[in-house]
C-alpha cells in the first residue's frame, strides 16, 4: 500500500468516528441520554489515533517528503493543513476539559457539543482537501524510493510511538461504537 493510501484508509476510520459522535449528540438532544465513558473513549481516539498517530505521520514524514519533492510548505496547502491540525488540537482540548468539569452535566455536554461540532466540521473539510488535492498532487511527485522510505517511517512511528495493539484497538473501537450507534 502506498503511504497516501494508508493515510486515506485512516481518513475513512476517522470519518466513521465523526459520524458516530454526531449520532451520539443527536440522541442526547432528542432523548437526553448520553454515555460519558463512550465520549471519553472518543476523545482518546481523537488525541491518540488522530492527532498523535495520523497527524504525526503527516507532519513528521509525509509533508517534509512533499516539500522535498517541490511542494511549498509555508503559505501553501501544507502550511494550512498544519494550522488546521493545531486548531483541531485546541477543539479536542476543549472537549476534554468539558468532560472533566465539576459543573452540572447539561452545561458540560453543551460545551462538549459546541467544540465537537467545530471539530467535526473542521476535520471533514480538512480530509476532503487532503484526499482531493494535496495527496494526489504530492503522490505524483514521489519516486518509488521516496514511497518506500515514508512507509518505513510510518511503520516505525506506529510501532514505537503508538504500539500495534493500541493501533488495532482503535480500529476495533470504531467498529464497536459503530454497531451501537
Ligand atoms: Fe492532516
Ligand atoms: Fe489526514
Amino acid at each position: 500500500m502506498k503511504p497516501v493510501e494508508e493515510l486515506m484508509a485512516e481518513h475513512q476510520a476517522i470519518l466513521k468516528m465523526l459520524n458516530i459522535l454526531e449520532k451520539i449528540l443527536l440522541v442526547h438532544k432528542k432523548d437526553h441520554i448520553i454515555s460519558i465513558p463512550h465520549l471519553n473513549q472518543i476523545v482518546i481516539f481523537f488525541k491518540v489515533f488522530i492527532d498523535k498517530c495520523h497527524h504525526g505521520k503527516e507532519e513528521k514524514f509525509l509533508f517534509p517528503a512533499f516539500e522535498e519533492a517541490g511542494i511549498p510548505n509555508e503559505g501553501g496547502l501544507m502550511g494550512i493543513m498544519s494550522e488546521e491540525h493545531h486548531l483541531g488540537r485546541q477543539y479536542v482540548e476543549e472537549m476534554s476539559k468539558a468532560l472533566n468539569l465539576k459543573e452540572n452535566e447539561d452545561h458540560n455536554i453543551s460545551r462538549f457539543s459546541e467544540a465537537s461540532y467545530r471539530y467535526t466540521g473542521l476535520l471533514r473539510s480538512h480530509i476532503e482537501k487532503e484526499n482531493q488535492i494535496l495527496f494526489p498532487m504530492g503522490e505524483a511527485r514521489l519516486s518509488s524510493m521516496d514511497r518506500k522510505k515514508i512507509s518505513d517511517q510510518f511503520f516505525q512511528w506506529e510501532k514505537n510511538e503508538i504500539g500495534w495493539d493500541q493501533h488495532e484497538s482503535f480500529h476495533c473501537l470504531v467498529e464497536n461504537l459503530g454497531s451501537i450507534y
